[in-house]
């Protein structure tokens, strides 16, 4: 990694994994995943997993080195993984009963008041309707837990649900007795690493569920913390932490190592979601992603497909690779793909000229508050107007001990802070367009970030005035901020490359400037040139951090509504999701300050109290994912790995399902014309009547047929189509890349309150 810049750092870890696909060399023992035919079991067999060992021990090793077992799946699949060589991969596929074999993949990484910021309420709402997630289990798969933090803390709780049969794993630095009734589950999967070359004993990681990294903890607490008063990071984000169903319990599922950076094998993902669905828990959520390849091959996709069948929620971050379309991850339409947004929170400093003459606010997280505050100013010599703080432009004599005022822009390659260090000035104020784009880690030296327009304020108290003096008050944070939300610029956008024809992301939730639990002894905020401060809690950003959110949200709406399907709860968050930013604009790129679109924000950003309530929700059944494999011109053997089952037909192969979106992919054209099936299904009581409206530009005409529907109480169901012509040759302004143009249906309850809206959305194919 060059010019490993903090935020660098925070990217490659927080963010996402890429994943490398093994190759297998000749020689060299490899591990595989191996899926099984159940029914070619010989009765003699009690269990798989003594038939797979069994089968193992059956091959016959002429290099003299044996079959290593490492995991049984009964769950994710039927099948194992094991380390085996080329003959006995050649001996495995002539058994009766092998099905398929794939290589190992890996996969890499990818408060409060966020509960205040989605509205979140104790007396009214979606909180006290779902009893907080009372008895409700959530499952993280992720870098393991700090048991310690006060944040697990299970102070308050109930007993642990009966049905849990989940375990407390001891292992290193971590014993079976830290468990609680917050914390009810915890374990770890390591062997497939460990085949993979790390060696846990060097790399410092614990072989244990006990978090080295603090990435688990800080999705968990997300996620179910329990309420902590008197939070904050070094000044910053003061208040009280709590998770977003603060009674639900979490179980770890250890399944991402160090191994130099933050790694996770495809057998261990399995292992681990394998676990999640044996134990009981009611929801997943994995901020981790593997390379984007046909859901088979896809470790999260088929365990996601297992969870499916079991009525487990599934919630997954859609990556850290954006803004550019066709970047998505975790776009299987069983999961639940996640964005991330801007939060109306922002870290400043108070920046004051003279003796209170003048004061502005700019961004800064620098995690000290400074003894010296009133020091001279230095901006330029004489009369300057611009002062780029080059390398080796400023004189030492002129500038040390003062702070120093500089223009910044990235795209010059300036770094003030290197002037700053180079001549012993105290601290810069840099004016720049791009104090947004700053982490809370990137400050660690005292500077601060004005926007342009007080930057021209300070400029203009420079020149009229002599010997200027400032000082700064760090550690200040700012609620409301506008706009917000905004879409990160680093969250993945729509369409899934591999499965275009339904649209991802689905929702929106915070991802930026996260504050939650963190481990304690691992240093975090880098300060000065060499060290890092330590702290229990941290601020990060990434769709790691929506995930959990969503999770969280999710969590709820099960609880209040226990029988909802997964699909029916992702639908009730998509519809009633928010479009508009806090002044009431479409909510904006990030990246270019513009509106952004639903291949940004997906339905748009979710709004829990909203989705307690939905009104109508549109249901997906297992059979209906089948028929979108066969769609996809899967073959028998790569739909019989994903859904575990062989007993399907591809009668009715399409590529669409009973989805809360819509989106038409443009394929070397810029007209088309498709209808799509939906069917709704009234979970409010009594009957109803709804009524279509179609909000879309000139360019995108979409109809709906019957256009009014009569519901005649709670379940029952009715049919529509929706025929969308696009024409964006007519009317597009292509906003983002691939981008056609876009619209919405609402179904509106007459004389009632709901709205159920979906976005219709036209996107080039890659
Ligand atoms: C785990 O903790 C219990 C209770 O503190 C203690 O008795 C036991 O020895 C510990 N086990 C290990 C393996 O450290
Ligand atoms: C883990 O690190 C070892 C040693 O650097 C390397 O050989 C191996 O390829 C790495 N494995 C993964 C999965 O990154
Ligand atoms: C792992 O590291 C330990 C400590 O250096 C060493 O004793 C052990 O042999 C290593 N194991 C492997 C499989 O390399
Ligand atoms: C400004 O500071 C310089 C150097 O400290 C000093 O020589 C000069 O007299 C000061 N001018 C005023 C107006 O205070
Ligand atoms: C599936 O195969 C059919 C028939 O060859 C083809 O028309 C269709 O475009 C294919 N679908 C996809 C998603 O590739
Ligand atoms: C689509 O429209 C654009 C802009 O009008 C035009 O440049 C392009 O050639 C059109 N493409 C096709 C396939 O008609
Ligand atoms: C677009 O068309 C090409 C050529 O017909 C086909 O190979 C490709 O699969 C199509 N892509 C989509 C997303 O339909």
């Amino acid at each position: 990694m060059e010019k490993l810049t903090p935020s660098v750092f925070l990217i490659s870890l927080y963010l996402f994994f890429s994943i490398a696909t093994f190759l297998p060399a000749s020689g060299r023992p490899r591990t595989y995943i191996i899926h099984m035919d159940k029914s070619a079991m010989p009765a003699a067999f009690s269990s798989h997993h003594d038939w797979h060992t069994s089968t193992l021990s059956s091959l016959s090793s002429p290099d003299g080195i044996s079959p290593l077992h490492l995991y049984t799946y009964n769950h994710v699949m039927d099948g194992f993984s094991a380390v085996l060589s080329e003959s006995h991969l050649d001996q495995l596929h002539e058994l009766p009963g092998h099905l398929a074999t794939y290589p190992e993949t890996f996969g890499h990484l990818h408060t409060t008041h966020t509960p205040t910021f989605l509205g979140l309420k104790k007396h009214t709402g979606l909180w006290p309707a779902a009893g907080f997630g009372d008895d409700m289990i959530i499952g993280v798969i992720d870098t393991g837990i700090w048991p310690e933090s006060e944040s697990f803390d299970d102070k308050g709780m109930p007993p642990v649900p009966e049905r849990w049969r989940g375990a407390c794993e001891s292992g290193t630095e971590f014993n079976s007795s830290y468990c609680n009734r917050k914390l009810i589950g915890a374990r770890f999967f390591s062997k497939g690493m460990q085949q993979a070359g790390i060696n846990i004993s060097t790399t410092d990681d614990y072989n244990s569920p006990r978090d080295f990294m603090g990435h688990g903890s800080h999705t968990s607490s997300t996620a179910a913390g329990s309420r902590v008063e008197g939070v904050d990071y070094f000044g910053y984000a003061k208040g009280t932490a709590i998770g977003i169903a603060p009674k639900a319990r979490i179980a770890m599922y250890k399944a991402i190592f160090f191994n130099g950076t933050f790694t996770s094998a495809a057998t261990d993902v399995l292992a681990g979601m394998d676990q999640a669905i044996e134990d009981g828990v009611d929801v997943m959520s994995l901020s981790l992603g593997f390379h984007e390849t046909s859901f088979d091959l896809n470790p999260i996709a088929v365990g996601a497909f297992a969870a499916l069948k079991k009525g487990i929620f599934v919630s997954c971050s859609a990556g850290n690779s954006g803004p550019h379309a066709y970047t998505i991850d975790n776009g299987a339409p069983w999961i639940t793909t996640v964005g991330a947004g801007t939060i109306d929170r922002d870290f400043a400093a108070h920046v004051t000229l003279g003796y209170g003459d003048l004061t502005v606010t700019g961004k800064s997280a620098y995690p000290e508050n400074l003894f010296v505050s009133e020091l001279p100013l230095y901006f330029g010599h004489g009369n300057r107007t611009k002062e780029l703080c080059y390398a080796y432009s400023l004189d030492p004599k002129e500038v040390a001990g003062k702070y120093i005022f500089c223009d910044f822009d990235p795209s010059n390659q300036n770094d003030p802070t290197y002037e700053m260090d180079r001549t012993g000035a105290e601290g810069v104020i840099f004016c720049s367009n791009y104090g947004l784009f700053y982490e809370p880690t990137q400050f660690n030296k005292p500077f601060v970030i004005l926007n342009p327009t007080d930057g021209e304020l300070i400029k203009n108290y420079i020149m009229k005035s002599k010997n200027v003096t400032v000082s700064i008050r760090f550690q200040t944070t700012l609620l409301g901020t506008k706009p917000a939300p905004q879409v990160a610029s680093f969250s993945s956008r729509g369409p899934d490359i591999r499965s275009p024809w339904i649209l991802k992301p689905d929702v929106l939730a915070p991802g930026v400037d996260i504050l939650a639990a963190w481990v304690p002894n691992r240093g975090f905020a880098p300060i000065g040139e060499d060290d890092y401060l330590l702290t229990d809690y941290a601020i990060i950003s990434g769709t790691s951090m929506s995930c959990p959110h969503t999770a969280g949200v999710a969590t709820l709406l099960k609880a209040a509504h226990r029988d909802w399907s997964s699909a029916a709860i992702r639908s009730a968050m998509m519809t009633t999701a928010y479009v508009t930013d806090n002044t009431n604009g479409r909510i904006i790129d990030m990246t270019t300050g513009v509106a952004g679109t639903p291949l940004d924000f997906g339905a748009g950003h979710i709004n829990p109290n909203k989705a307690l309530d939905p009104g109508l929700v549109y249901d997906i059944g297992i059979q209906d994912y089948i028929d979108y494999l066969c769609g996809l011109n899967y073959t028998t053997t790569q739909i019989r790995t994903i859904t575990g089952t062989s007993k399907f037909t591809c009668d009715n192969a399409k590529l669409d399902l009973n989805y809360p979106s819509f989106i038409v992919i443009l394929n070397n054209t810029n007209t088309t014309s498709i209808t799509f099936q939906r069917e709704l299904t009234n979970v409010a009581d009594g009957s109803s009547v709804y009524r279509a409206v179609v909000n879309a530009p000139s360019g995108l005409k979409a109809v709906v047929q019957p256009a009014t529907i009569i519901f005649a109480g709670k379940h029952s169901n009715a049919r529509f189509q929706l025929t969308v012509d696009v024409d964006v040759g007519v009317a597009s302004i292509p906003q983002s890349d691939y981008f056609g143009n876009y619209g919405f249906l609402s179904w509106y309850e007459v004389n009632g309150k709901h709205e159920v809206r979906s976005p219709i959305v036209s996107a080039f194919a890659p």
